[in-house]
């Protein structure tokens, strides 16, 4: 019945479209909320190696509770499917917990700023570690992305080191988890929102030891007490709630648009959802911005759009 195909197709289509576009408007608005109260938290209380525990534990335990509830579908899973995971966790880990120890040091800006250069990342890597080889424009469309990034970075009045290696760090430890994570997801009959939730579950327990080695209880009590005393407020405990449970949900959604699109598709949509982070959090914190500043980043994100248009 060629006819009905016919018929039918454009309409599958649509909806298709349809589907990752509400996908990404909620990935980007989820991602500008866990932004803003994750710094409002770090501002409060300087503990990255916590915060970030607290939101793959809070966003596992969702998990945990929607299986045990039967809200969602526990997958099935076998001692392969871990194996696989594993190097995606540990990407996950790094990648997360540098963002958080960058945004804890600089303005949210500024670190997606710089992490909007990740699709330079993603041709270093793909270059240097699998041996592929690009046309020159896309090498070429590196420039203004790497440019733009160094721009801004030079021009940032609150620069810090810790802030902008973070970032850096962040930029290269997703690149692979987002190649792992892609070949992890082919062929498996685990969804995007399952896989998710057995990532961050994995990579709570890859994190865990080390946040308490490298902060521990001691530096959590005393910076509480420190926090107490400036009079933090009875909505600190809401800010935390509120990055911990967003930061799961911006995550699920994101994975399960890449369970129906490229990484490329992928890496753009990323890239585009920085812009609506970078503007929201200088309305909301009034970050000082210079106009040299604020062409940097400009450049950084239009040298995204060329590379988007050179790989395709
Ligand atoms: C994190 O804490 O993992 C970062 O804020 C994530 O950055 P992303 O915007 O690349 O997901």
């Amino acid at each position: 019945r060629p006819l009905d195909i016919n018929i039918e197709l454009p309409d599958e289509q649509s909806a298709q479209k349809l589907k990752i576009g509400i996908y990404f408007a909620t990935w980007w608005a989820l991602n500008v909320v866990f932004n803003i109260y994750n710094k409002k938290v770090l501002n409060a209380f300087p503990y990255p190696w916590l915060t970030s525990t607290l939101s793959l534990a809070c966003g596992s335990l969702m998990m945990l509770v929607s299986w045990a509830t039967r809200i969602a579908e526990a997958p099935k899973t076998d001692l392969d499917f871990w194996k696989t995971l594993f190097p995606v966790a540990v990407a996950h880990t790094i990648g997360h917990v540098a963002a958080t120890v960058s945004m804890s040091k600089v303005a949210v800006s500024f670190t997606h700023i710089i992490k909007s250069g990740e699709p330079a990342f993603s041709v270093l890597v793909s270059r240097f570690f699998l041996g592929e080889t690009f046309p020159l424009p896309v090498y070429l469309s590196l420039l203004p992305i790497i440019g733009g990034c160094a721009l801004a970075a030079v021009t940032e009045l609150n620069f810090n080191m810790i802030g902008f290696m973070g970032a850096m760090i962040s930029n290269l430890a997703f690149v692979f988890r987002n190649i792992f994570s892609k070949k992890g997801m082919k062929g498996k009959s685990v969804s995007g929102m399952n896989y998710y939730a057995c990532l961050s579950m994995m990579s709570l327990l890859i994190l865990t030891p080390f946040a308490i080695a490298v902060e521990g209880p001691k530096m959590w009590a005393a910076g509480w007490e420190n926090a107490v005393s400036q009079q933090i407020g009875p909505n600190f405990v809401w800010w935390v709630v509120a990055q911990s449970v967003f930061y799961h949900l911006y995550n699920q959604v994101s994975y399960m648009s890449l369970d129906q699109i490229s990484p490329l598709t992928f890496s753009i949509g990323n890239t585009m959802k920085r812009i609506s982070v970078i503007v929201a959090s200088i309305i909301i914190f009034h970050t000082p911005v210079q106009p040299v500043n604020a062409l940097g980043a400009a450049i950084a994100i239009l040298g995204t759009f060329l590379y988007s248009q050179a790989k395709m």
